[in-house]
């Protein structure tokens, strides 16, 4: 990852073999495709410029979101929207949030659009789920 948080776009062609291996063994399981934490890494790229670890970052650690409440982390300053949430992270609220912030918490104050594409978004959700 480098350091403005653009990163990783010489990896995807570097990786694109062990990609196109992992898709056709997924065509193989049947259409039940497991989602790619791999990839929801990239997909992180749009998030982690503002949810990294540093002290002075515009967006609060989603180390452990998975399962968290909202608002929960004591060293960040949340919008009140966001504190009157009271939301538990759990995979629906996440999708819900992460497709449309606005719509999920009216008000509160990230500044995305939201995340469009369904794989996108299973992706995203696979690598939160391990990121601690
Ligand atoms: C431009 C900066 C920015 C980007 C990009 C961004 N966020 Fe945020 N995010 C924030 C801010 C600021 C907040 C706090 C909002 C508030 O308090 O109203 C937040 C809050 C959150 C929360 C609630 C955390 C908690 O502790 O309750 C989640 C979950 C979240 N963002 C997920 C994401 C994901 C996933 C992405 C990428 C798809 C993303 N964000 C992209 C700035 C950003």
């Amino acid at each position: 990852m480098t350091e403005d948080g653009t990163v990783l776009s010489s990896s995807p062609r570097a990786s694109h073999p062990l990609r196109l291996a992992a898709i056709l063994v997924m065509l193989a399981a049947g259409p039940a495709t497991a989602a790619d934490a791999e990839h929801g890494k990239v997909v992180f790229q749009a998030c982690a410029s503002c949810h990294s670890e540093r002290p002075d970052a515009i967006g609060p650690s989603l180390r452990g979101v998975l399962g968290r409440k909202s608002a929960a982390l004591e060293d960040f300053r949340y919008s009140n929207p966001m504190k009157r949430a009271n939301l538990t992270w759990d995979e629906i609220n996440l999708r819900e949030y992460v497709i449309d912030p606005q719509a999920k918490v009216k008000g509160n104050r990230m500044p995305y659009g939201g995340l469009h594409d369904p794989n996108d978004v299973d992706d995203l959700i696979a690598y939160l789920k391990v990121l601690k």
